[in-house]
């Protein structure tokens, strides 16, 4: 049996057309496809059931950070949409009790996993939010991926440079979802914390978030197929 294609690629744009497009060039050449708020807040259900529609499951990715019974209800809403969202997440720092009522709410019909620490931002921007200083970004996602496994999630969105120290506390069986990845030629944009797309699956990440690195190509389906190469030969 051949291994599940790791890439998730972020169908991150407002439009529609260009969405769902990008759904039936990549399909054949990613194993899930993202949505996320910039469509989700563009076009809503109407919108994720016409991509969702091109038949790969669906990562959707709006991060609920909210009280318990808000996070819940919505995951609930959510839960209607059809074809159902094979992945959906939330913020890990929204605590034990927001996780376990979003964990009762979903009961199994989709794989939830949390936000450790956004692979935007560096020690320093953590520590400028206000997490204890004396810990590293790492140190803070595993102990946030902890909190998610004792919720009963099923894993976490975390840096390519927190896998390791989030596997040791998790276990191998944790799904663990890795944005901020750049083949090495590509710009990091906003992303401060990334690694290569061999690199991460090195270190143990089961899916692979990629946008800009794909849907910024003049050829989106040569990129994905290029870093697909790379993955199973590099
Ligand atoms: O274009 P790029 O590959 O940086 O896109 C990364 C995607 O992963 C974006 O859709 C972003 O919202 C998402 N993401 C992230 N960091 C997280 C969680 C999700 O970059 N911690």
């Amino acid at each position: 049996m051949s291994e599940p294609n790791p890439i998730c690629v972020a169908l991150d744009t407002p439009d529609l057309d260009r969405a769902r497009a990008l759904a039936k060039a990549l399909k054949p050449h990613v194993g899930h496809m993202k949505i996320g708020m910039e469509f989700f807040y563009a076009h809503g259900a109407k919108g994720y059931e016409a991509v969702a529609a091109e038949g790969l499951p669906i990562f959707l990715d709006l991060k609920l950070h909210d009280i318990p019974n808000t996070v819940a209800s919505g995951m609930k809403s959510l839960m209607q949409l059809s074809p159902r969202p094979a992945i959906i997440n939330l913020h890990a720092a929204g605590g034990l009790y927001m996780m376990k009522a979003a964990a009762d709410a979903v009961d199994g019909r989709a794989k939830l996993i949390a936000v450790t620490i956004l692979t935007s931002l560096s020690n320093e921007d953590i520590w400028a939010v206000g997490f204890n200083a004396k810990q590293e970004t790492s140190a803070h996602a595993a102990s946030l991926a902890k909190l998610a496994k004792a919720a009963g999630l099923d894993g976490v969105v975390c840096s390519p440079h927190d896998l390791a120290g989030i596997r040791a506390v998790t276990g191998p069986e944790f799904l663990t979802v890795v944005p901020g990845i750049r083949p090495a030629e590509d710009a990091s944009h906003d992303q401060k914390r990334i690694a290569t797309p061999k690199a991460a699956r090195t270190a143990g990440a089961d899916i692979l978030v990629i946008g800009r690195a794909i849907t910024g190509s003049p050829d989106p389906v040569a990129a994905a197929q290029k870093i697909l190469d790379e993955l199973s030969h590099g």
